[in-house]
């Protein structure tokens, strides 16, 4: 990693603490998943003040993959937009609006997704994108632990049609596969 980029996280998970921002070790487990995987188009709900969006993009920047992220909160929007042009990445694209009205409007593939908004509403990213993801592709949902009550029909729905499985780092994630179990 740029040590630019890793500047900026340090100085992001100090500013931005009291926020639910991802903690360093599920950034460092998405970048792992990305340097392998080499998804070229991923698509993460729930931007809050970028730091997720940038473990994400510098990853799929080193093999020509991009970020798309999605944040309903302005406030959170502009304070991303300036923290992805400090971060001097060229491959992230912001859009300010709702998940929920904004994937359907989205008229890409995509071969990596990352959760991390409403908890209940995980199951409804998940089905309005589930058209739009492509064969293999991952898909990554945070607090799969600490709120996994609020998410259930969710974790039951992948792990039923998909192969699926909790790993528990951060505050647990739940990672699927796109493919027939
Ligand atoms: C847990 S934070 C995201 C943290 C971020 N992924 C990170 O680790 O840096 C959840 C964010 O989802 C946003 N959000 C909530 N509902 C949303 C929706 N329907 N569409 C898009 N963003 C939403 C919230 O405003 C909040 O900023």
């Amino acid at each position: 990693m740029h040590q630019r980029t890793e500047e900026l996280l340090k100085r992001l998970e100090l500013k931005f603490r009291s926020l639910p921002i991802i903690p360093l070790e599920t950034g460092n487990f998405l970048h792992i998943l990305v340097s392998s995987a080499r998804p070229k188009n991923i698509l993460e709900v729930g931007t809050c003040i970028g730091y997720s969006a940038i473990w994400l993009a510098e990853a799929a920047g080193q093999h020509g993959g991009k970020v798309t992220t999605i944040e309903i909160d302005g406030n959170n929007s502009k304070i991303a937009i300036e923290n992805f042009r400090n971060a001097k990445l060229d491959n992230i694209t912001i859009i300010n609006g709702d998940a929920l009205r904004e994937i359907p409007k989205l008229n890409e593939k995509f071969d990596f997704l990352f959760i991390d908004a409403v908890k209940k509403d995980y199951i409804n990213y998940f089905r309005l994108m589930e058209n739009k993801l492509a064969e293999n592709a991952i898909i990554v949902a945070d607090n799969a632990v600490i709120f996994k009550d609020k998410m259930v029909d969710y974790l039951e729905y992948v792990r039923k049609k998909y192969r699926s499985v909790l790993v528990p780092i951060g505050t647990g994630v739940e990672m699927t596969i796109k493919a027939k179990r």
